[in-house]
This record gives structure tokens, C-alpha cells and sequence, in this order.
């Protein structure tokens, strides 16, 4: 038997309550250990799509199945707990605490997906941040920070990884240095999924999943 698909969707839609159609009935596969750029134009539903996917919210038809678990019918409860389990976060803004030392935030993202046995400082040293664990995020520069949110993402080991703009605001030597670590993360196995703008950050993936309009762009090339 063949291993489950990362993520399968089926006939996946998203109205807003003002009748924004964000997401109009995708389907779509996500091998596991792909490495999926997700582009298109500001409002063509990537940000909504990327929720749908890592169940941050309810698509209102179609099927999200992660890892051969089907969603739609689980408790709130149970979705928190595969989402916990499954996926990371790297996000353009870190998302990191602010009151909480580099450290601190590897730490509590270990705490939240309960491996609280790996030692921060271990993911800290692998995106080259040791010197900096102390550290607040207010006291790093952006391509740090993001380098924090991405140890945090590595020491969950969980078996997806969602970033959404993740180089978007930083100079071309940390895009650089985050694409390097991004790779890390897909050799490791891991499946990733890509929220860009960049040409460049496209080319570093394997596939490109165009959206437009609410609808994946089939005939899109790169
Ligand atoms: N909470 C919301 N309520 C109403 N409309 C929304 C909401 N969130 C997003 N939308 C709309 O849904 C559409 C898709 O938005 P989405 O944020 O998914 O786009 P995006 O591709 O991520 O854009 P960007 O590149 O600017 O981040 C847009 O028309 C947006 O205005
Ligand atoms: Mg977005």
C-alpha cells in the first residue's frame, strides 16, 4: 500500500459573509515531502487556502484530508490536536513572543506540541543562532527572527511545514539563509508549503501551485 498523500482537498470553498468567494472548489494532492511554492496575486485566497489546509478554518464544502485522516467530521477538539501534531508555522511577521528570549520561543513552541525532551538550544545552534538565545526578538534583526521562527518549526519535527511569506521582509543575504534552512527542513523528509511572491523563492521549490481568482491556476508555469 502506498503512504498517504500529505494533504488532499476535495472540491475545497471559502465564502467571507460579504459573499468574497476566497477559495472556489480546489482539489488538489500534496505528496508528502513535497516542497510546494504557493503563489498568485494579492487576494487570489493563498493566506485562506493555507488555513483551510493546516484546519486554522472550516472550509464551508469539500473535504481536507491530512495524512489519510479525514476532517470534516472531527470535534473542534480533535482538529486542535492533529493541527498541534501535524504542522508548523513561519510566518512573514515570526509570530514570535515578545516578552520571551529566542530561547524561550523554541521553548514554548516544544512545550505546545508537547516535546518538551529537546533541547532548545539545539535547534537554536542549527540556524546559527546560539550566541543569540538570550536574546528578545525586539533585540534581533529580521532575518534572526526569522531564523527563531524557523528553529522553532525544525524542533517541532512535525511532518508539515507552512510558511507564509517567510522572506517577505528580508534583505537577499537572510532570504538566502532561510532558503538554506528551508531546504534542511525538506531533506529531512518534510513537506512544505510555500506562501511567496518571489520568483526566486518559487524557483527553490519543487512545485508551483498557482491560485487565481479563488481557483488553482493549472496552466500556470513558473
Ligand atoms: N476574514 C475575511 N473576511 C472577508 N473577506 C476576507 C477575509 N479574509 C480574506 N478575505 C478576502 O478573501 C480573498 C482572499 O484573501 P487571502 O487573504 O486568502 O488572499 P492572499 O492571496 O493571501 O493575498 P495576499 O497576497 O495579499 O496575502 C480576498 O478577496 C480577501 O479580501
Ligand atoms: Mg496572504
Amino acid at each position: 500500500m502506498t503512504a498517504p498523500a500529505a494533504v488532499t482537498l476535495d472540491g475545497v470553498r471559502r465564502t467571507f459573509p460579504d459573499g468574497t468567494e476566497a477559495v472556489r472548489s480546489v482539489s488538489l494532492t500534496i505528496d508528502e515531502g513535497d516542497y510546494v511554492a504557493v503563489a498568485g496575486p494579492s487576494g487570489s485566497g493563498k493566506s485562506t487556502l493555507l488555513n483551510i489546509v493546516s484546519l486554522l478554518a472550516t472550509p464551508d464544502a469539500g473535504n481536507v484530508i491530512i495524512r489519510g485522516t479525514k476532517t470534516a467530521c472531527m470535534s473542534d477538539a480533535d482538529r486542535a490536536r492533529l493541527r498541534a501534531r501535524t504542522f508548523s508555522f513561519v510566518f512573514q511577521s515570526f509570530h514570535l513572543v515578545d516578552h520571551l528570549s529566542a530561547y524561550e520561543n523554541v521553548q514554548l513552541g516544544l512545550t505546545l506540541s508537547a516535546r518538551p525532551d529537546v533541547d532548545p538550544k539545539i535547534a537554536l545552534e542549527q540556524v546559527g543562532l546560539a550566541h543569540r538565545m538570550h536574546a528578545l526578538p525586539r533585540e534581533m534583526s529580521g532575518g534572526e527572527r526569522q531564523r527563531t521562527a524557523i528553529a522553532r518549526a525544525l524542533a517541532r519535527d512535525t511532518p508539515i511545514v507552512i510558511c507564509d511569506e517567510p522572506t517577505g521582509s528580508l534583505d537577499s543575504e537572510s532570504t538566502e539563509m532561510v532558503l538554506d534552512l528551508l531546504d534542511v527542513v525538506h531533506r529531512a523528509g518534510r513537506t512544505l508549503l510555500v506562501v511567496t511572491h518571489d520568483h526566486y523563492v518559487m524557483s527553490r521549490s519543487q512545485r508551483l501551485l498557482k491560485l487565481r481568482d479563488g481557483s488553482v491556476d493549472f496552466g500556470a508555469s513558473r
